[in-house]
């Protein structure tokens, strides 16, 4: 294997969430820091690369995402998960949790009620909670530590008028890799009582064969009229302090709305190295060089 994936690295004094926060969060800077999902493996050098490059340039002033980066993200989303994606779909975002804020105040009113899946991602409560959302939840079904999702209840609450649901796809933290029946199933239901479904497929790279991500607005159209996605290369590449996550939303109305709550809150902008990184990484060099961390990991 090319790459030295077991290198130990310290990252103390890095102002790195993972450690240097340890101290405030748990009153010791000794634990464990097994609870934020950060790789303590090297980001891969050819994006550093690629940011060096940058970097010669003198001055770091707005840029803007262009055809380059969009084309970088369709051809990965196309060759790593066969999801034929329309650049003009494609809508920014600092980080998924951002885009989840931003989807829920764009597209939902004061009070209206949001699904949610737990065990699931932490900030889901909290993005449903701090926008004044009412929060339903669908607990997911344990079977002798094999989870699936409830779809009685959820249809319960779907009739009941829930006007959002947000999925973990694959789902953190039960480490289920959602198969095309349930996804159609769910995809469907929501379909059918006309509720918009948020679909974060921030660790879609990181997945084991035998299994295959399937994105879930790539089932159906009807299914994908009703789907904002999100994600990053940031898990996949450990670049998550560079703002590179996205939107894939094909509905543009959809699109529209939430782009212009973007706009509000100006969170638009991203960084100047965001791009770079995510052209540096959906390579072919990036597609090798995952493959190789997904036989070490
Ligand atoms: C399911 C899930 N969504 C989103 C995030 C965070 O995404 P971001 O850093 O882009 O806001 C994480 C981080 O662990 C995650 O596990």
């Amino acid at each position: 294997m090319a790459t030295p994936f077991n290198t130990s690295i310290n990252r103390e004094k890095t102002s790195c969430v993972k450690y240097d926060l340890r101290e405030n969060i748990f009153g010791s800077s000794s634990v464990i820091p097994m609870w934020v999902a950060d790789m303590d493996i090297a980001t891969p050098p050819f994006i550093i690369e690629a940011i060096r490059e940058r970097l010669a340039h003198p001055i770091l002033g707005y840029g803007f995402r262009n055809e380059a980066y969009l084309n970088s993200i369709s051809s990965w989303l196309m060759q790593r998960h066969e999801w034929a994606v329309n650049n003009q779909w494609i809508a920014f975002c600092p980080g998924v949790v951002s885009g989840l804020n931003h989807a829920i105040t764009a597209l939902t009113n004061a009070a209206d009620s949001i699904i949610i899946q737990p065990p699931v991602y932490h900030p889901f409560f909290h993005t449903v909670e701090n926008n004044n959302r009412k929060l339903i939840l669908n607990p997911l079904l344990e079977n002798n530590g094999c989870y699936t999702m409830d779809f009685d209840n959820l249809e319960h609450h779907l009739r009941n008028g829930a006007k959002m649901l947000i999925l973990s796809n694959p789902h953190n933290p039960v480490g289920r890799v959602w198969s095309k029946e349930e996804l159609s199933t769910l995809g469907n239901l929501c379909v059918k009582y006309g509720t918009l479904i948020i679909s974060d497929e921030i660790h879609s790279d990181l997945i084991f064969a035998p299994h295959k991500h399937i994105p879930l607005a790539s089932i159906s159209e009807s299914i994908a009229n009703i789907t904002i996605t999100f994600s990053s290369p940031s898990k996949t590449f450990n670049i998550a302090g560079l703002a590179t996550a996205f939107a894939i939303i094909s509905n543009a109305q959809l699109r529209d709305k939430y782009k212009k709550e973007l706009e509000k809150t100006g969170a638009g902008m991203g960084n100047i190295l965001g791009p770079v990184a995510v052209e540096a990484a959906y390579t072919e060099q990036g597609a090798a060089w995952l493959n190789e961390l997904l036989s070490y990991l």
